[in-house]
Order: C-alpha cells, then structure tokens, then sequence
C-alpha cells in the first residue's frame, strides 16, 4: 500500500460487532482491569495514563509509518520533543553539535539548562557537511540538526552529518517539522532520530501543542523511551486526537501548503521591495541543490529579506494585512506572516542582512486572493516611506 494509504487506516479500531471510524476521546489516568490475566495482557500497551491510552498508540502508530521508523513516541509540545531527544543521549561532561539555524528555544535549553548539568554546545553552520567532524570531540554525542532552519531556510546535508554522526559514535537528530515526514524522511537519510512539533503540518489546524520523536533502531528508541519515562513527559487525550485527525488530510494539505507558497514565493521575488527569497525550491535559497536531491516537495514556510525599510513603513505593511495574520506559529490552515530576527541569536555564523527578515506561511486560502493581500500591504508600506 502507498503511505498515503496507510495513513488513513492506521491506529482504527477493529472491536465487533461495530466500532466509530476513529478511537473515541479516552481521558483517563486509571485503566481497570477485569482480572489479573487481563492485567499481564494490558501491562504490554496500555497501563496508565501517562503511559498513553488507544489515542496515543493511534497516533504513534501512524506517524511511525510517516517517519519510517523503529518505534515512535509522543511529547507534550515540539520543543520538548527536541530536548527529550537530546537530554536521552547525553550525560555530565558530554557535547553537543547544534546547528546555528535551531530554532532558538532550544538553544536556550543548551545554553541556560543543559550547560548547568555540565554538557557544552557549539554551534555549526548549517550549510557544513562532512567536515562537521573537525568540530566533534570524543564526548560528542549528539548533532541537532533543523532542515531547513525555520526562519533562515538553509537546507542540510543529512546524509553527510549522517556519516561523521556514525563514525564518530554520536546521533544525528533531526528536527523535521517542516518537512512533516511527507517531504523529507531523515531516517531513511541516515538520521537516528527525526522529531517534528506535531504542532504545525500534523496537527494542521492551530489547536494543540505535541511533539513526536521518531527512532531509527531498537537502541535509540530504548534511549528516548527512558528519558520520557523519567520526566514524567505526559501528551493528553484530546491532543493527540486532534493530531492523528491532522495525519489523515496531511498528504492533501501538503500539495495544497506547497502549491500557494511556491507561488506566492515567485510572486514576492519579482516584487522592488524584496532583495531576497528564502524558499527551498528556489535557486535562490542556500542548499536548493540538497534539497532537490533529499526532498519530494516543499511546504508553505518560507522567508524574504526585503531591502532596507524604515520601521513606521515596516509597521504599515503588517498592518495592513487582511488575510496573513500576525503570530509566531505555522503549519496550520490560515496564512501567517511574522517578523524574524535571526540576528538576534545567531552566533556562528552571526546574520548580517541589512533588511528585515519576515517569515510567510502559505495557507489553504486561495492563492491569488492572499497575493492581493500581500500587494495591498505592500502598497501601504511604500505610502508610509512616504
Ligand atoms: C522548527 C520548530 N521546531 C520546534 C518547534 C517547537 O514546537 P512547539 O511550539 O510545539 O513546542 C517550533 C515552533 O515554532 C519550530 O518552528
């Protein structure tokens, strides 16, 4: 069967003599069971529930054949998939490889929480492949990767950090929330690990917060299994409902992100007042050739530089907008627009643009309505320079 297929099937119920389409909404803490044989039966999928109920193994079981893993765990947001995933492999003493273009809360759990407990971080740029193994050190044990970065978009060579991760006894995480697992399969590519804030493309429609961490082996989902276990990690019911209900239209939504954003992406290129676009399918984004090579397709998040505009002008652009709204998450149904300031936590490859950076969702609006909406603000903004 195709993986579009499998989705749709994936995690049902099958009980006789007849069962609702999808698992009902199972909100508990306390499963009972009738006897102590049922109790020995039950201990090996559903205990407690922390340990997850049907909704959880539902949806576990669907993105696993997303992600084409050994075994896929849940996380109550994607920032805690992220730093679950690293706090599973690294101990006192230990080193980590994170890219520079990570999204920036987990750069503040290496630098202000991870470097507490005595593990160091160095940043990397993202474009460096191969020749990440002069960074690493004999304590290296991990390489956090983002491909692309989710405000700057520099692809990533995963199957070259792939091969120093594995000659240097270390594991490649890759955050994949971009990609979904519809365009990009890290472990396929060599990743040990591929986490994605099911908060975004899973989910599809800005209700929730969850995350999922995806295993490449036996070992490496022990490792992460533990580390959620002893935090106590805890996803509930109703969200990890609301995200397998995303799954099922994912292939679907993402034809549709990857349509509008790629016009709206040449659209805004012929536009005077951009100096640049950052969209993947586009030549003009750093590692479009690794793109085409790793990746089916691309979704509805991309960024432009535009060329030096005073700040009241910038003001009357955002607010002239209709249909982007303003607001710092993507993924979801309606188009969004933000101003990105990878300046301010850049440190290896500190970003030096002299305009502002300003991040575009694609949603499912039409394409050409969202692009009026875009020239009116742009309209606005060229009255405001004055
Ligand atoms: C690339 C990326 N990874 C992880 C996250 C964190 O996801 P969440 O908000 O579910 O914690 C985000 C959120 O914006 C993101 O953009």
């Amino acid at each position: 069967m195709k993986e579009e297929t499998q989705l749709i099937a994936a995690g049902r119920p099958h009980s006789r003599p007849a069962h609702p389409v999808n698992h009902p909404v199972e909100r508990a803490s306390t499963f009972l069971f009738p006897t102590y044989d049922d109790f020995l039966e039950g201990a090996k999928s559903i205990t407690y529930g922390r340990l997850g109920t049907r909704n959880h193994r539902a949806l576990e079981e669907a993105v696993n054949i997303l992600e084409g893993g050994f075994e896929t765990r849940l996380a109550p947001s994607g920032l805690a998939a992220v730093n679950m995933a690293i706090i599973a492999f690294c101990e006192a003493g230990d080193h980590l490889l994170v890219t520079d273009s990570v999204y920036d809360p987990v750069r503040k759990f290496c630098d202000r929480f991870l470097n507490r407990f005595g593990v160091t971080t160095t940043y990397y740029d993202p474009q460096m492949g191969e020749e990440i193994s002069t960074l690493m050190t004999p304590r290296t044990k991990a390489i956090v990767a983002e491909s692309p970065g989710s405000l700057t978009f520099e692809i990533q060579d995963l199957p070259a950090l792939a091969k120093a991760a594995r000659a240097g006894g270390a594991k490649l995480i890759v955050d994949n929330t971009y990609g979904a697992g519809h365009f990009l399969k890290p472990l396929s590519l060599g990743a040990h690990v591929s986490i994605q804030a099911g908060t975004k493309y899973l989910a599809g429609h800005s209700d929730c917060l969850i995350g999922t961490i995806s295993s490449a082996d036996e070992a490496t989902a022990k490792a992460v299994f533990s580390a959620l276990l002893q935090l106590g990690s805890n996803v509930s019911a109703d969200d990890a409902y609301l995200a397998l209900r995303g799954v099922r239209t994912l292939a679907v939504r993402m034809a549709r992100h990857q349509e509008t954003g790629l016009k709206l992406a040449k659209w805004l290129a012929k536009r005077p007042e951009v100096d640049t676009v950052l969209h993947p399918a586009l030549k003009t984004c750093p590692g479009h050739a690794i793109w085409k090579r790793d990746f089916t397709g691309a979704s509805g998040l991309f960024s432009v530089i535009l060329k030096p505009v005073p700040l009241p002008a910038l003001k009357a652009y955002f607010n002239a907008l209709k249909l982007f709204g303003i607001g710092f998450s993507w993924g979801g149904f309606e188009s969004l627009c933000v101003h990105a300031r990878p300046e301010m936590s850049r440190t290896a490859e500190p970003w030096q643009e002299e305009g502002p950076t300003i991040r575009f969702h694609a949603g499912l609006e039409d394409a050409d309505d969202l692009i009026s909406d875009l020239d009116r603000a742009f309209a606005a903004m060229n009255a405001a320079k004055g």
